[in-house]
């Protein structure tokens, strides 16, 4: 094993560094991809010079997604203490369903649970779980709230037309969710949203009404903490009071953005966040941890236990339920995801992880000031969001977006709101400064530049 750490850590070096002076991989065709690499297997193995060389290669060539270029995603860069704890949940290998297995794993992520309840301010009967994805923290929260709505559902099925509620801006793991717990797509209301991307209120009422009028049942409501285009935030407080009017669960998906938690300046946009029934946010994107670590967490543990709970003798064997986390946990066998967030926490401390927070919105000011302050740019997004929605020049954005791919400069994705498509920049990495934001400006406006010159010989050429 220490030959190939000593490998691991020449070659990760290697690759910081490149990154540096490199930093987007030239894109690679797909249909080639699997020849050009040599990623197909033989009868038989390779000796260690070709697979270390091999495996080098692959590295290389690979997206990089940590660069001071990639803004493409709801992640990026890294968190240095937090990619060593992950790599030690690696090499530690538990698996936390049990006690007997994890050890104090298992009470780190206990730690994590408790803190955060504690943060959002939820009550000591509130508990929860690390799940392998936002995706799957909403499906949990969805499958808590089906279970509330009757107990006899985890047994005999979904008998009744149960209907939840979404903006049209929230994130398509919604209606899958619904596929999955046998809800239906069908049953999911898209709710309109206002101008800057929230949900619409008085909208989100009279379609529960109208639901109720045709004997249908309301159940869910699901409120966005960053949407995943525009990043705004859902008014929880005004959600809550019509979930409590009609008795509907309120889950807030706070996987882009609940990250706000963690700052005194930007709580603010999560208001009302303690009178959620189940709330979950990605520490893989805003906290900067490697993926995936996704944290939900429920007002009543009961019914985490209820939904997620089973028997299993084989499994269970020592008397330490409260730390058997497999009681509470979607998977059975499971990674260890609280090890790498818990590492960082514990370096940089509360203020330390507000800091990661308060960087990304000042970033996103430094981005909205430069959009707003060149005639050539028009800005789409809002104050308060951390991703910046613009485009330049009339280029259209898809065209722009696709030209920096092509062409190795830049990781940039475009997005739409309405019948507008544009440009999103995310400034979620918060090892990013100033430089960084202004030099991705450049880079974006010499891709345009090249685009033109593209158009206009292909236009003398025609
Ligand atoms: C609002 C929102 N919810 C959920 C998700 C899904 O999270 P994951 O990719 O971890 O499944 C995303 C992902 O970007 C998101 O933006």
């Amino acid at each position: 094993m220490k030959k190939e750490l000593h490998f691991f850590s020449r070659l990760v070096e290697k690759l910081m560094n490149i990154e540096e002076t490199i930093p987007v991989s030239k894109p690679i065709d797909n249909d080639l991809v699997i020849d050009k690499l040599n990623l197909e297997f033989e009868e038989e193995g390779i000796n260690d010079e070709d697979w270390e060389r091999l495996i080098e290669n692959v590295a290389l060539k690979t997206p990089k997604t940590s660069s001071k270029l990639f803004f493409n995603q709801l992640f990026g860069g890294r968190q240095p203490k937090s990619v060593l704890g992950d790599l030690l949940a690696v090499m530690l290998n538990s698996s936390m369903y049990t006690y007997k297995v994890a050890g104090p794993q298992a009470g780190i992520e206990k730690v994590i649970i408790r803190k955060v309840c504690q943060l959002i301010g939820y009550p000591n009967t509130a508990d929860g779980t690390i799940a392998p994805g936002g995706s799957m923290s909403n499906f949990m929260g969805l499958i808590m709230a089906r279970d509330a709505f009757s107990t006899d559902i985890p047994n005999a099925g979904v008998s009744q037309k149960m209907i939840l509620y979404t903006s049209k801006e929230s994130h398509y793991s919604i209606p899958k969710n619904a596929a999955f717990a046998g809800i239906g797509r069908d049953q999911v209301r898209y709710i309109k949203t206002d101008p800057s991307g929230k949900m619409d209120i008085q909208h989100l009422n009279e379609i529960i009404l109208q639901d109720k009028e045709k004997g249908f049942k309301p159940f869910f409501v699901n409120a966005t903490a960053g949407t995943t285009v525009l990043g705004a935030f859902d008014d929880i407080e005004d959600i809550h009071k019509i979930c409590q009017q009609h008795q509907i669960w309120l889950h807030v998906d706070g996987a882009y953005c609940g990250g706000v938690i963690f700052s005194k300046k930007y709580k603010r946009l999560v208001k009302g966040i303690e009178l959620s029934d189940s709330f979950s946010f990605n520490a893989h994107k805003m906290l900067g941890t490697p993926l995936s670590c996704s944290i939900v967490v429920v007002k009543d543990k009961n019914f985490l236990t209820k939904s997620f709970s089973n028997e299993a003798e084989y499994l269970y064997q020592t008397e330490s339920d409260d730390f058997d986390l497999g009681r509470t946990s979607l998977q059975c066998g499971r990674r260890n995801d609280a090890l790498k967030f818990w590492t960082l926490w514990k370096s940089v401390g509360n203020k330390g992880l507000e800091d990661i927070i308060n960087q990304q919105f000042y970033l996103a000011d430094i981005a909205r000031q430069y959009i707003e302050s060149h005639p050539d740019y028009r800005l789409y997004s809002f104050q308060d969001s951390i991703s910046i929605c613009f485009n330049y020049k009339n280029i259209p954005a898809n065209k722009l977006c696709t030209h920096l791919y092509e062409k190795a400069s830049a990781l940039v994705g475009y997005g739409k709101y309405g019948p507008i498509e544009f440009i999103r920049l995310i400034t979620i990495n918060a090892t990013n400064t100033q430089k960084e934001i202004l030099h991705f400006f450049k880079v974006l406006e010499e891709g345009a530049k090249e685009l033109e010159n593209k158009n206009m010989l292909s236009m003398i050429a025609t």
